[in-house]
């Protein structure tokens, strides 16, 4: 239903302006996009200036991080040094890692390395050798704003069937950028990066997906790379979320450590890769927050 706001109260955006010069135009597209059968986003998905703005402050956090741990990442080094080098960085800024107790988690960040496909355990037992590829997945709160994205390593020299699997998995995040727009579809994105992972031979996740992200962690909508043009929830301004696909070189089927629940690894133990980064739907096109 559309909201029935007086045209000259405030927008339910919370930007302050009145409804008319604000969202009054977007929720009558809106309606029509729903009357012909799409789903929409709902209004709490939508971002206003000011929330976008701390959201940005929050993705630089998270930028500084990752880019502390590329500056230190190779061979020899414990997973469990990310780990504290994510926690120093990100609290030296200000910050809280995300991940430190999220729903138990117990680590500041999430290493993952090769057939690993997410939320790895840093590790002091788990050491970086040459030929390894790994994903450091960072989240930052700053001020109450979530921020969330991941880069993938490589450990020296790595094999090309390895090299090939991380830059096939970059492509991916590109296509899949390329068609986020307002007014299109979550699923043009996702059918780009499901059509080329499967153009390489290669397999997405399918059950474990992105999400909306900024005033929490983990906001609907679930985000899927592995649906179809034109299908899914349609993209609007205002929308903050995550391309991350999780992309592996055999099957997509996965396995979860019993032993901690966290843990996912691929069902055939090949490698899988994972790039993750968080985009703005703006007015005519998109904005990368975070990567
Ligand atoms: N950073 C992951 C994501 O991209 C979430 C990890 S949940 C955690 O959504 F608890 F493991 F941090
Ligand atoms: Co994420």
């Amino acid at each position: 239903m559309l909201e029935k706001l007086g045209r000259n109260l405030p927008c339910w955006c919370g930007s302050g302006r009145k409804y008319k010069n604000c969202h009054a135009a977007f929720d009558e597209r809106l309606q029509t996009a729903r009357d012909a059968g799409h789903i929409v986003p709902k209004h709490k998905m939508i971002k206003n200036p000011q929330q976008i703005a701390k959201i940005k402050a929050s993705c630089v956090v998270n930028i500084a991080v990752l880019d502390a741990v590329a500056a230190a990442i190779g061979p020899g080094m414990p997973t469990s040094e990310i780990d504290r080098i994510v926690y120093e960085t990100t609290t030296r800024m200000g910050g809280i890692p995300a991940p430190l107790n999220y729903e138990g988690y117990p680590y500041s960040v999430c290493t993952s390395v090769n057939e690993q496909v997410c939320h790895g355990f840093p590790s002091d037992q788990v050491i970086l050798r040459e030929g390894d590829i790994v994903n450091v997945d960072c989240s930052t709160i700053l001020d109450g704003y979530f921020s969330d994205s991941s880069r993938m390593f490589c450990i020296g020299e790595v094999s090309p069937e390895k090299k090939k699997l991380v830059q096939v998995t970059h492509e991916c995040v590109q296509l899949g950028l390329e068609q986020v727009r307002p007014w299109g579809f979550l699923g043009d994105m996702g059918q780009a990066i499901d059509d080329h992972a499967r153009a390489n031979g290669y397999s997405v996740v399918r059950n474990i997906g992105g999400h909306g992200c900024g005033l929490e962690f983990h906001e609907d909508p679930f985000v899927s790379y592995v649906t179809r043009r034109g299908e899914d929830m349609m993209m609007a301004p205002g929308m903050i979320f995550t391309i991350e696909p999780m992309v592996n070189m055999g099957t997509w089927e996965h396995v979860t450590d019993p032993r901690n629940g966290w843990e996912v690894s691929t069902k055939d133990g090949l490698p899988s890769a994972q790039e993750e980064i968080m985009v703005l739907v703006t007015e005519d096109g998109h904005e990368v927050l975070s990567w």
